[in-house]
Parts: C-alpha cells; structure tokens; sequence
C-alpha cells in the first residue's frame, strides 16, 4: 500500500513532436486495469525486452506492486491519453530505490505505437530529474545486451554501460545523478560523466551481497507448490501466494535468473504469509517454516 500521499505536484501534460498531446503523472493504485491493458497489448518483443521471460499479463502480485507504490522510494509514470473520456495508459517509466537508500533502478516500455517519437527520452528524462531532486545519487539499470533502442537511448542521456557481474546476456548501464559530477544543459541530455560512481546496483546493500542460492530457492518452490496443490481453500491470499510461486518458477526457468528479481519475489511471498493467509494455514500450510526457511534464503 502507498504510505505517502499521492504527488499531485508532479502532474503534467506534453506535445509530443507529432502534435499529440499526452498526460504525464504518476501511477496510483486505481490504474491497476489499465495498466495490465497496456501490458497485455504489447507485442511480445516490448514485454519480453521489459521482462526478460515470456510473461503475458501480470500477476496480481505484480500488479499491486507496480500500481500501489511507496512514493517516497519509488516512483512510477505513466503516459495517459484521454479519449472518449476514458484513459489510456501508452507509457510507464519506474524507478525503486535500492536497499542501500542512495541509488535506485529503473526500467521503461512505451507502447509500441507510440515508440520512436520522443516519448521514452521524454519519461527517463522526467524520472532522472525526480531522483536528482529527491537526492539520489545514482540510476542503475539491466538491458538485455541484444536491446539496442534501450542501450541507444541510455548511451543519448549519458549512462555509462557495463558487462553485468550476474549475466553475459545482461548490460548494466549507470547514471551518476550527483549534480557535482554531471552537469545538465537545459532542454538537453546529461552530459557523459567520466567519473564512474561508486557500485551502485541491488548488489550494493548488505543483504543484497549475499548471493542467492538458487538451489534453495527452487526446492523451496517445488515443496510449496506441493503444499499447495493440497490446500482447498481458493480464498484471495492463497490465489496470490500461487501467482507468486508462478512468477518465481518463470524467473528461474528463464536463462536470465535475476537474483534481484528472486530477491524480492521471495521478499513478497515472507509478506504473504506474515499477512495472515489464515484458510491456507488452516489447511495445514506451515507458515512459520515457510517465513524461517525464506529468512534463512534471503541471510534474514
Ligand atoms: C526503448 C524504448 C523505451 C524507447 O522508447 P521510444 O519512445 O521509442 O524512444 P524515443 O523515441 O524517445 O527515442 C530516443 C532515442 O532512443 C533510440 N532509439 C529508440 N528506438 C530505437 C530503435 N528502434 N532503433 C534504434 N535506436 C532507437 C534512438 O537513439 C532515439 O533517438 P533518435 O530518435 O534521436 O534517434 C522503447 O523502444 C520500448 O519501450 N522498448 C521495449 C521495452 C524496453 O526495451 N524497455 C527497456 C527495458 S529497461
């Protein structure tokens, strides 16, 4: 759930170059539907470029994670067009701040009808200033190496690209937003700063360091799935504890296992079953295991 209160001063509207105008703001928790809409009408090259597996349409899980965000570590655009008095979501840029409060990661995808006219520049443009003004220090991504409009538009705002330490297919670019080291000309790109920060990823917490073991991880999602299957209550907490064993197996199964991904799947899945998950406990499901063994996983 969202603990701050919605930043309405950061509201806007824009002209594209082709004369469109669309609503800039940030996401709340009402654009749920029309953002799994926008998901599930990309083409599969966008989502598979966004997500890095074959995903479709998100999760409840992920859903209430990407539209009920914490303003204050995370913030999340959406490009909107209003027509017939309803809203279109065309584009939605993010970004959360890492464990290590100084730097944060972000990810885009515009509409595939709405590409290559300005947008995606647009939106990572607006999302660096924010996480300037809000004093983060760094902006840290992961793009497939094959993803070369991604890697382009990075190379055009001056983020420096590196092989990343977890994945040959992976490339991790970097944005120093330390105003003393970069300096922005009005109307234009950051200027490429020579000056590499300091590690400035997920891996750079404490916890965050401690490598996953993905061994653990798969049998702790072999013997949940299991329990599961044998749970016969359909109730909301255990639909969602299900999805999120789903999205789990799909990032483990994938070639690219991000352990940041699995980091924080597992994060929510703790969070479940703290949440009560009453009927499914009361099914025989052991909640206290489950919170040991993922606390165990994550050096908890
Ligand atoms: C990458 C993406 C966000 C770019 O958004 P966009 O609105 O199309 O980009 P813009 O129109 O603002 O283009 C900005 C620059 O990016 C580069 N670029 C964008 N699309 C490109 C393409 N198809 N081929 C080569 N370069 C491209 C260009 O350098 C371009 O500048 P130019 O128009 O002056 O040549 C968009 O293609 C997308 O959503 N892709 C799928 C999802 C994805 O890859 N997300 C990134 C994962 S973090």
């Amino acid at each position: 759930m969202a603990t701050h209160p919605y930043p309405a001063e950061l509201v806007t509207a824009w002209r594209l170059a082709d004369g469109s105008s669309v609503g800039l703001r940030p996401i709340r928790p009402e654009d749920a539907q029309m953002e799994q809409e926008f998901v599930k009408n990309l083409s599969a090259g966008s989502r598979y470029f966004r997500f890095m597996n074959t995903v479709r349409e998100l999760t409840p899980v992920m859903l209430a994670r990407f539209t009920q965000i914490d303003y204050e570590r995370e913030m999340a655009f959406v490009a909107v067009r209003e027509e017939g008095g309803r809203e279109t979501e065309i584009a939605v840029a993010r970004y959360v701040t890492n464990p290590d409060g100084e730097t944060c990661e972000f990810a885009i995808v515009v509409a595939d009808s709405w590409q290559r006219k300005g947008l995606g520049r647009r939106m990572l443009e607006r999302l660096i200033e924010v996480a300037r003004a809000r004093g983060l220090k760094a902006m840290v991504g992961h793009v497939l190496a094959e993803n070369r409009p991604m890697l382009a538009l990075c190379g055009k705002l001056g983020f420096e690209t590196s092989n990343h330490p977890e994945d040959g297919a992976l490339r991790r670019v970097t944005l120093a937003l330390d105003e003393q080291r970069t300096h922005r000309k009005p109307g234009n790109a950051v200027k490429r700063s020579s000056e590499v920060l300091p590690m400035a990823s997920d891996e750079g917490s404490e916890e965050a360091s401690k490598k996953i073991d993905m061994e653990k991880v798969a049998q702790l999602i072999d013997a949940l799935e299991r329990d599961l299957a044998k749970v016969r209550s359909g109730s909301r907490d255990v639909q969602l504890l299900r999805d999120e064993v789903e999205t789990l197996k799909n990032v483990l199964n994938s070639p690219i296992r991000r352990h940041h991904w699995v980091r924080e799947g597992l994060h929510g899945m703790r969070k479940a079953f703290e949440g009560g998950l009453e009927t499914a406990v009361a099914d025989g499901l052991k909640a206290g295991q489950y919170i040991a063994e993922i606390g165990r996983i994550l050096g908890m």
